[in-house]
């Protein structure tokens, strides 16, 4: 039941409170699709008061650093893919960074084997935060609207507090269960309690956090109080992080990778982000397919999808890594169509093929990331996935600044040259080195079509998130579905190693799964893969629609 102060709250700001995911919703003049409604109500606002998709983008993404807190962040990093109205196509690159202090060897103990946990959840694992870089720099160089205003948004969000819903109030149970130093305190109410579903959650301490950064942008973060504040904390807690680090954090401008499939154009994350050459390197390899006959979802068509994840995610995990310290990456070939004509003749449609666990393998990896897509009535668009890494990050940060570090470390291959069937990759272009961003899965994409934005989408989940989005990407382009069923009909998963296929419970027929088994696949359900958040431009009648994933309680697609 709502409070009488939460009822007033929405109404004095002029948010419509969160509501359940929904199917698809029209709009003609600006849209935002984001895992928190109370985020994409603010995203839209800024619409209406004349700023740009860049402008929504940069308030909806700090609204979800208050709403969202498991993933929305302003204590992560991630990446950001914006197409403008005159068809230029850029990208942000705001991912987080190795201390200097950092070392390739760091999480090892005195045998050479990985610590415990160490590069995962400890202060050791966060990686220098990129996010108010990142949105900063957009907004410097595309947004229209006074900063100030796209972070105030946020600040009232902390300040005045919004009503906590179910699936936070869950997490805050949760921590209070496992003692967790910081997070078990973090969502505590006026009363010293846990807040409950439907009382009004304040933070007052990443109020102050955000307005340093409100007035003084950039600096207010990686220069003075702020800084000092995170290496004071960083040294009492043995972390490495520094002063330094933070006045040397910078966000990169990068060119896209670009990719095409029949008539359209593909726009994803170049690396660090691993996302976008993968995409390309699958949509290729559709593109040689004859899907008349490959009936949708069949055993042919998953064994198809899967066979040419394989051979993504080796690719991946042979050569990607951090461009500035990978010049000699061949992300040309991977993403040309002749290289996706010799994927597909080694392709055996009559079984599996073996992934070569003497060569690469893979690690569980973080799925708490979040993404949004916007889109304003001009014709420019962004596409945003940022992250922690794990669900709440490190579940680790001071209580003077409120918000939360991420555990981002975790993504470089921790033993080097230890590559195994169910466990780590040891590849050198991923290597820990000072000041050298992970490799991530985040796949923030544009598709567009004679040169306008045609499909935004992106999702969270880890290694999940390249083929989650590929499947969605593959659904709209090839299937012609519309973008709510290509968000929710069942997806696929297969990473190289371990060599096998999860798929969404419940929605894989027993026959299918017993063809695929029969062909050699090892088959595993899951609950499910993804949280895709899209908007689809309808140009011939000037509509998006856009929809957000059910499997995101507070998920909204909001537009006017
Ligand atoms: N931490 C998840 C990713 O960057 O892919």
């Amino acid at each position: 039941m709502k409070t009488w102060l939460s009822i007033l709250l929405t109404a004095l700001m002029g948010f419509a409170s969160a509501v359940p995911s929904q199917a698809q919703v029209k709009a003609r003049n600006g849209m935002v699709v984001s895992t928190s409604g109370i985020a994409s109500d603010v995203g839209v606002e800024v619409l209406k008061k004349g700023g740009n998709a860049v402008d929504a983008a940069v308030a909806t993404a700090f609204a979800l650093a208050v709403t969202h807190p498991a993933a929305g962040n302003i204590g992560g990093g991630g990446f950001l893919v914006c197409m403008k109205s005159d068809g230029a196509v850029t990208t942000i690159d705001f991912r987080e960074k190795a201390p200097l202090k950092a070392t390739r060897d760091m999480y090892l103990d005195e045998k050479g084997e990985l610590i415990r946990n160490e590069n995962h959840l400890s202060v050791r694992a966060i990686g220098v935060p990129g996010t108010v870089a990142g949105l900063y720099k957009a907004h410097q160089k595309y947004g229209r609207r006074p900063w100030a205003t796209l972070v105030q948004p946020a600040i009232d969000l902390a300040t005045l507090g919004f009503e906590m819903n179910w699936s936070l109030a869950g997490d805050a149970q949760y921590f209070v269960e496992q003692k967790s130093p910081f997070m078990s305190r973090y969502f505590l109410g006026e009363t010293g309690k846990p807040t409950a579903p439907g009382e009004v959650w304040k933070q007052p301490a990443l109020a102050g956090t955000l307005t340093a950064i409100r007035d003084r942008g950039h600096d207010g973060f990686y220069r003075g109080e702020v800084a000092r504040k995170i290496a004071g904390f960083m040294q009492e807690n043995n972390g490495l992080i520094t002063e330094q680090d933070l006045a040397r954090y910078e966000a990169m401008e990068r060119p896209p990778v670009k990719g095409t499939y029949k008539d359209y154009e593909i726009y994803s994350m170049p690396p660090p982000s691993s996302g976008g050459v993968a995409l390309v390197e699958m949509m290729n390899l559709m593109e040689l397919a004859d899907f008349k006959k490959l009936e949708f979802n069949s055993a042919a068509y998953v064994h198809f999808l899967a066979e040419a994840m394989r051979r993504a995610f080796a690719d991946r995990a042979e050569f990607l890594g951090d461009p500035d310290f990978n010049p000699d990456m061949p992300l040309e070939r991977l993403i040309s169509k002749a290289h996706a004509k010799k994927r597909y003749a080694e392709i055996d449609m009559s079984k599996a093929s073996v992934s070569d666990s003497t060569r690469f393998g893979q690690l569980y990896d973080g799925d708490s990331t979040t993404h949004f897509s916007v889109m304003d009535g001009e014709g420019n668009a962004v596409s945003l996935t940022y992250t922690l890494e794990y669900g709440y990050g490190s579940r680790m940060g001071s209580t003077e600044l409120g918000f939360i570090f991420n555990n981002e470390m975790g993504d470089f291959n921790p033993i080097p040259g230890t590559t195994t069937s169910n466990g780590l990759i040891g590849t050198r272009p991923n290597l820990i080195e000072p000041e050298k961003r992970m490799l991530s899965s985040m796949t923030p994409t544009i598709v567009a079509k004679h040169g306008k934005p045609y499909l935004v989408i992106g999702s969270p989940g880890g290694r999940t998130i390249i083929n989650t989005v590929f499947q969605t990407v593959l659904n709209v382009l090839e299937f012609d579905m519309e973008i709510d069923k290509a968000i929710e009909v069942m997806k696929i998963h297969h990473q190289w190693l371990p060599d096998r296929i999860n798929y969404e419970k419940d929605l894989l027929s027993p026959d299918t799964g017993e063809i695929l088994r029969s062909m050699g696949h090892a088959v595993v359900e899951q609950n499910s893969l993804g949280e895709l958040m899209g908007i689809r431009l309808d140009a011939e009648n000037d509509v998006m629609i856009g929809a957000s994933d059910s499997s995101s309680s507070e998920g909204k697609a909001s537009g006017y």
